[in-house]
């Protein structure tokens, strides 16, 4: 699959088979994550992969739109540590374009996946920081739910001509 096919092929997957992933492509998708542009280079991502059954269900309580880790192998929470931002303000696209690859990655490794938004909401940022112990720097912007799809989803065309504008507004 090239990066095109990627980028058309990925919808978000809320319903998984019980296959597990194999810590290789875990390592797949969070060498993708690290590979993506960031302000000033600071890398001020972190990247908490959570397998354990008891701690998704956790996870699941912390978040209100995310039954699917029920059925999820794994997720991973990406934080920003802004300890270690050298661009104000930066971080959360940052961590956008850490998911952004992961999603891709997972398509491209036949893997079903979809971002549940947490920052910049107050109480699912107190409540997934809680459930994953992090220091009160690290702010958490995301959690990944990953797995093998138990769901297919149709190609979609969202090119809108109106939205694009040519030299000025
Ligand atoms: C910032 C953000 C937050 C999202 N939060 C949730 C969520 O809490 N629960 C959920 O099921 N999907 C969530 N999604 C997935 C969107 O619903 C999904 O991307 C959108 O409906 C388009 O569908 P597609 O991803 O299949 O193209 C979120 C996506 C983004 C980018």
């Amino acid at each position: 699959m090239n990066t095109l096919q990627a980028i058309t092929k990925r919808r978000s997957i809320r319903k998984f088979t019980n296959q597990p992933l194999s810590q290789q492509q875990i390592e797949t998708l969070l060498n993708a994550a690290m590979l993506v542009p960031t302000a000033r280079n600071c890398q001020e991502w972190d990247f908490v992969v959570v397998r354990d059954r008891n701690m998704l269900n956790q996870l699941m309580k912390a978040h209100p739109y995310a039954h699917m880790l029920s059925t999820a192998d794994c997720a991973i929470i990406v934080c920003g540590d802004t300890r270690r931002e050298t661009a104000a303000g930066y971080w959360p696209g940052d961590c956008g374009a850490a998911t952004q690859n992961i999603l891709l990655a997972a398509t491209d490794l036949g893997l079903g996946s979809v971002w549940l938004g947490v920052y910049p909401t107050q109480e699912r940022m107190q409540a997934v920081a809680q459930v994953l112990g992090l220091p009160k720097e690290v702010l958490p912007f995301n959690i990944i739910a990953l797995g093998y799809p138990d769901e297919k989803k149709e190609d979609v065309d969202r090119f809108d001509p109106a939205k694009v504008h040519y030299e000025k507004w």
